[in-house]
């Protein structure tokens, strides 16, 4: 049968919809399949192709680079690639070997548990009190996730609902917008160029402007794509206005370990006081310890969001493979040196790249955190903007670099540079971006 009369009942229901009001058929006997045979309409023309959720979503930006970027590639061409925040270096060897151990445990092979093992909720409990004397409760504050993107999209889909508005930085992390996009809420832009006190005015002018009132703010520090960092003082400031007004905010910690200023670690927005009523904060083990590929990350914070958190995932995962949690603990309690000297190799990197394009005449401002340097478009460009521009270094310097409007519209005279391939590479990314710069 072909596949438009597969139910000729549906179908040729559809067409009478079209044209009376609805009307449900019931089933067609065998008989009649032949004579409706002939009337039923292909089926391209019945079925809903174009779905809620994914009309939503634009083009994805970064497609068109990577497809460049595959091309060249698949000619032999030798791509120096600082597009995707991908780490290149391996996990430390203490978790590998945790790993290893725990795999042979016939008992770790089933399923998991959605919220998480208790040992790794009391590891990254363990951490803040460690790093940022905040005190978790594992039990009720505390939630691992499959990575932190993860949690951020069942977060987004746990807690807004179509009419919502929340307000997001941009440019930010693309999930930090689209994770509400998805659930059917709007986003409302922060522009995220300017300083602190710049971003609080916006926030500011929105909890004023906006109706319905924002049901919350997501924030980022240090920041992806741009680098930026604030201290203890900006996060009290928005936690009073935002508990003024009754909104959540949700704090995206995953650049927590990768900072240049030993004196200087980025706080967490759970230090603000007051802070656990309205803030839930994720980190990952991805940046940390190089373990992206794992996907294990956490939220912790207030109990209401980590309890819807953990109900909607009750209904759709089963946590983790358990070695890999039971790596991720020893990752957090096990030795951090290996954490400082992943600082030290970013900071490396940082430092041959702003001298490699400083030499190339293209000066652009110190990352003192994260592992990205976000880069204006030097003048004699800048009108190409941030894709053409990315595909012209593709093309004539054979970098690849993630263009700014990947983040949205407000970073289009920018493009992110990832310091993931080595110093040696890097070196010559710049002398090859050099050359271009100065055609
Ligand atoms: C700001 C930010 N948040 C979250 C993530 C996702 O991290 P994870 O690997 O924990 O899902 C990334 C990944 O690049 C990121 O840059």
């Amino acid at each position: 049968m072909e596949a438009s009369c597969l139910n000729p009942a549906i179908l040729i229901g559809e067409r009478f919809r079209k044209l009376t009001r609805p009307y449900i058929f019931p089933t067609v006997p065998s008989g009649l399949v032949k004579i409706i045979k002939g009337l039923v309409q292909p089926i391209e023309q019945v079925m809903e192709e174009e779905f809620y959720r994914i009309k939503r979503l634009p083009p994805y930006v970064f497609a068109e680079v990577n497809r460049m970027k595959a091309a060249a590639r698949a000619k032999g061409e030798d791509i120096i690639d600082l597009g995707m925040g991908n780490p290149d270096t391996p996990p430390p060897q203490h978790i590998l070997d945790k790993l290893v151990e725990a795999i042979q445990n016939p008992r770790a092979h089933g399923y998991s548990m959605s919220k998480g093992i208790p040992g790794l909720r009391k590891a990254i409990s363990n951490y803040y009190m460690k790093r940022f004397g905040v005190s978790i409760d594992p039990e009720k504050e505390a939630v691992v996730n499959i990575g932190s993107k993860e949690g951020l999209y069942s977060l987004a889909t746990a807690i807004t609902k179509p009419g919502d508005v929340v307000m997001v930085p941009n440019p930010s992390y693309p999930l930090h917008t689209y994770g509400f996009i998805i659930a059917g809420a709007s986003v409302w832009s922060l522009p995220n160029y300017v300083n602190e006190t710049g971003l609080i005015d916006h926030i500011k002018d929105a909890i004023l402007h906006c109706s319905p009132k924002p049901v919350a703010l997501v924030l980022n520090f240090p920041g992806n794509p741009t680098a930026e960092v604030v201290g203890l003082p900006f996060y009290q400031e928005v936690v009073d206005i935002c508990r003024f007004h009754g909104i959540y905010i949700i704090s995206d910690l995953a650049y927590a370990e990768i900072y240049f200023d030993e004196n200087n670690p980025p706080p967490s927005i759970l230090q603000a006081k007051g802070a656990k009523e309205i803030a839930i904060e994720f980190t990952s083990t991805s940046k940390t310890y190089s373990m992206a590929g794992w996907r294990c990350g956490f939220a912790v914070g207030n109990q209401h969001l980590i309890k819807a958190l953990t109900h909607i995932k009750s209904y759709v995962d089963y946590g983790s493979f358990t070695p890999i949690q039971v790596a991720a603990s020893a990752a957090l309690n096990g030795p951090q040196d290996c954490v400082a000297e992943l600082r030290t190799l970013y900071k490396d990197r940082r430092d041959t790249l702003i001298k490699g394009l400083h030499s190339a005449g293209w000066d652009i401002p110190v990352p003192s955190a994260s592992m990205f340097a976000w880069a204006p478009i030097p003048e004699k460009f800048k009108e190409l903007k941030s894709l053409e521009f990315s595909k012209q270094l593709l093309q004539n310097a054979g970098v690849a670099v993630a263009p700014g409007i990947g983040f949205g519209q407000y970073g289009d005279d920018y493009v992110r540079i990832a310091l993931v391939e080595n110093s040696q590479r890097i070196k010559q990314a710049c002398k090859n971006m050099k050359k271009f710069l100065q055609s």
